[in-house]
């Protein structure tokens, strides 16, 4: 049981959300409203109000799961359900869920009525560890992924690792990738900690130590104009995965299938351009392709992907910026990188998928 201080607010660890409860009995709120998806209402709703000895002083606002319904018109029947519930601006909204519950919950509280309170509770690995902490909220528009969105910091965050049990395994590899990502950009004793634990059993206090990591560095540039960036590493190629699949693919990948290629893409480019060595870079390779599923990056998306990474909305004056380990534990960020570097990422990608 902790608490980490953040921009203005607080993240509770494993407290059964006892803080929460003083909040709501405050009498700070007019109102308070829990948003969240039809699996997390199922899986969640139960365990929130156990732990909270069966609070039910809220109204419940629902929504269709996943991130195709991360969108504005959902946010337009969130705000109608709100004024339909005539929700002034001293109301609370909690975002009961994963990432995507936390993204348009929270942008549909900054924006209601020029904003109102509101409390993340992840409850997807990759929630607790990434999306709840740093103060992005937005939404998709086509797909563009988080399109339109602010800057805007909840109340509260609280992380309960009770809410894990019922997320399907394939979320949870997901979750982890971003683990595997906090070690490999700050902290090498983590990496290789990580190496050693289950996805499937993840120790508490790894869940912890990432969310320490990703404060950290958002506390230290919060509107991701220097540090911040190293948060992306993997997600510049990542992302362009992830949105090809996303459009072309029968079945899409995770997010953390994405960012697990990008990863390996990306850790090749930081041993051509940077100082990472053939050894990590391996050592990288090796233990990401056995953990994820194998997948083949056609030749045929190659021009499409590289179009997808001059459209991100992180690159300056036109220039795909990348962010490139200096070593295991140790991360760049503004690294500009040749076509052809890139191109041969996906190769050497392709490469370690057929081992
Ligand atoms: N704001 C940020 O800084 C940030 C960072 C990373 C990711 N994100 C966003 O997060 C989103 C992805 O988050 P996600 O992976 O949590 O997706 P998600 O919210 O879609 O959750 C994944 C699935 O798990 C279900 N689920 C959630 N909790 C559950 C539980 N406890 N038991 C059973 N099922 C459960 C959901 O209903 C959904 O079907 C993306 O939209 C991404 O853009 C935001
Ligand atoms: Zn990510």
């Amino acid at each position: 049981m902790s608490k980490l201080d953040s921009a203005g607010h607080s993240i509770h660890f494993e407290t059964r959300l006892a803080p929460l409860m003083e909040i709501l009995e405050s009498g700070k709120y007019s109102k308070v409203f829990v948003f969240a998806d039809r699996n997390t209402s199922e899986h969640c709703l139960p365990l929130f109000q156990e732990m909270l000895d069966d609070f039910n002083g809220f109204d419940l606002i629902e929504t269709d799961p996943g991130e195709e319904n991360k969108n504005i018109d959902f946010c337009i029947g969130i705000w109608k359900t709100l004024l339909d519930f005539e929700a002034d601006r001293k109301c609370l909204m909690i975002n009961l869920g994963g990432g995507v519950i936390t993204d348009m919950g929270g942008f549909v509280a900054s924006t209601y009525k020029r904003g109102i309170d509101f409390i993340n509770i992840p409850t997807t690995l990759l929630a607790q560890v990434d999306a709840s902490v740093g103060g992005k909220t937005g939404i998709d528009m086509d797909s563009v992924k988080n399109m339109v969105g602010t800057f805007a910091l909840p109340q509260a965050v609280f992380i309960e690792t009770e809410f894990l049990r019922t997320v399907p395994d394939r979320e949870l590899l997901s979750g982890f990738a971003e683990m595997i990502k906090h070690g490999l950009i700050v902290d090498r004793n983590y990496y290789n900690e990580l190496k050693e634990s289950n996805y499937l059993d993840v120790n508490p206090k790894a869940i912890y130590n990432s969310v320490v990591i990703k404060n950290d560095v958002v506390t230290e540039d919060p509107q991701e104009k220097s540090l911040r960036k190293i948060l992306n590493f993997g997600h510049t190629i990542g992302h362009a995965v992830e949105t090809y699949a996303l459009v072309k693919d029968a079945s899409p990948l995770t997010h953390g299938e994405a960012i697990a290629i990008g990863m390996i893409c990306e850790a090749y480019l930081s041993q051509k351009n940077n100082t990472l060595t053939a050894t990590d870079l391996e050592d990288i390779s090796n233990y990401i392709s056995n953990l994820y599923p194998a997948y083949h990056l056609k030749t045929e998306s190659f021009t499409e992907l590289l179009a997808l990474m001059q459209s991100d909305k992180k690159n300056e004056n036109g220039q795909i910026m990348f962010s490139l380990l200096g070593s295991i534990g140790k991360c760049d960020f503004n690294c500009r990188v040749t076509e052809s570097d890139i191109l041969e990422s996906f190769h050497y990608y392709n490469a370690t998928q057929q081992k």
